[in-house]
């Protein structure tokens, strides 16, 4: 585990209309995530930055700076390991206090067929996408919740809203974590702590760059401007990313499992 803290001497945000904003990225080295964090560095947020690599995470929070963050906190840790959780947890409740929004990033799609062959893989990739997810997720829900404020957000994907042959595995796991986050929303609600659940479709990042098409997937800057949106105001409770998704997969959702069973993608 490394630390390492930064900050700059304040200076207006670029964007005046945006409050202050005290973000916790849980796998800031993502696709997704790097774009999300350069819009809300721009905007003068502070960042508590959490992933697997210290070299990566440096070259962020120097780029971050740059860009106009007004703090970048990094912390390395693994955090499919739920040991490492605590840890992270009181690092940022010390470190970083009175942060106000937590943005779960990480996630792993490996090839399927792996999953059907070992049970080793099949476990490590539910431990990656959901089991460890849910167990972050609820440290720092018990935290907002005692203090009544705050917003807690977490990539899931359409992926997770219809089993399929070819990636069921991953959107089982990515179904689960919505559920859960379904069920996170209503215990929260009454404590007026925001719970998002962010479905993007395919989105060209490392983790789909070897799939074919790849090239004519959306580019992460398009989903990150539409998660900082949901971030920032009083959004849909889940955000289908693009927009056309939310149609796409309602219309997915009605075809009968008699025939879908027989589709073979
Ligand atoms: N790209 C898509 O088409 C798409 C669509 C729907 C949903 N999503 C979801 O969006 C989120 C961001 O993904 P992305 O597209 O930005 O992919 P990405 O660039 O490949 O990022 C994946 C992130 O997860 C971390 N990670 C992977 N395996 C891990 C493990 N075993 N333990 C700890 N951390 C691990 C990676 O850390 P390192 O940097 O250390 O490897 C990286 O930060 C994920 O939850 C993904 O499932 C992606």
């Amino acid at each position: 585990m490394t630390v390492n803290a930064h900050s700059t001497t304040p200076r207006p945000a670029a964007t005046p209309a945006t409050a202050m904003k005290k973000i916790i990225v849980l796998g800031a080295t993502s696709g997704i995530a790097l774009e999300v964090q350069r819009q809300l560095a721009h905007q003068g947020c502070e960042l508590l930055l959490v992933a697997r690599s210290p070299q990566r995470l440096a070259d962020l929070q120097s780029d971050l700076l740059v860009r106009g963050a007004q703090q970048v906190l990094t912390y390395s840790a693994d955090l499919a390991s739920i040991q490492q959780h605590a840890a992270i947890f009181e690092f940022a409740r010390h470190s970083f206090p009175d942060f106000d929004t937590v943005l779960l990033a990480y996630g792993s799609m490996r090839n399927q067929k792996d999953s059907e062959t070992s049970v080793d893989v099949l476990l490590e990739e539910l431990q990656v996408n959901f089991v460890s997810a849910t167990a972050i997720l609820t440290l720092f829900a018990a935290d907002l919740e005692r203090r009544r404020t705050g917003c807690l957000a977490a990539i899931t994907s359409v992926a997770g809203d219809r089993g399929r042959r070819s990636n069921y595995v991953y959107g089982s796991a990515k179904g689960a974590l919505s559920l859960f986050l379904q069920g996170l929303r209503s215990r929260l609600h009454p404590a007026g702590v925001r719970v998002i659940t962010i479905k993007p479709g395919p989105v060209q990042t490392p983790m789909t760059d070897h799939l074919p098409n790849s090239a004519r997937f959306v580019d992460p800057e398009q989903v990150a401007r539409d998660i900082v949106r949901a971030l920032e105001r009083r959004s849909p409770d889940v955000l289908y990313t693009p927009r056309i998704w939310r149609y796409i997969m309602t219309a997915v959702q009605q075809i009968p499992e008699t025939i879908f069973k027989r589709l073979s993608f």
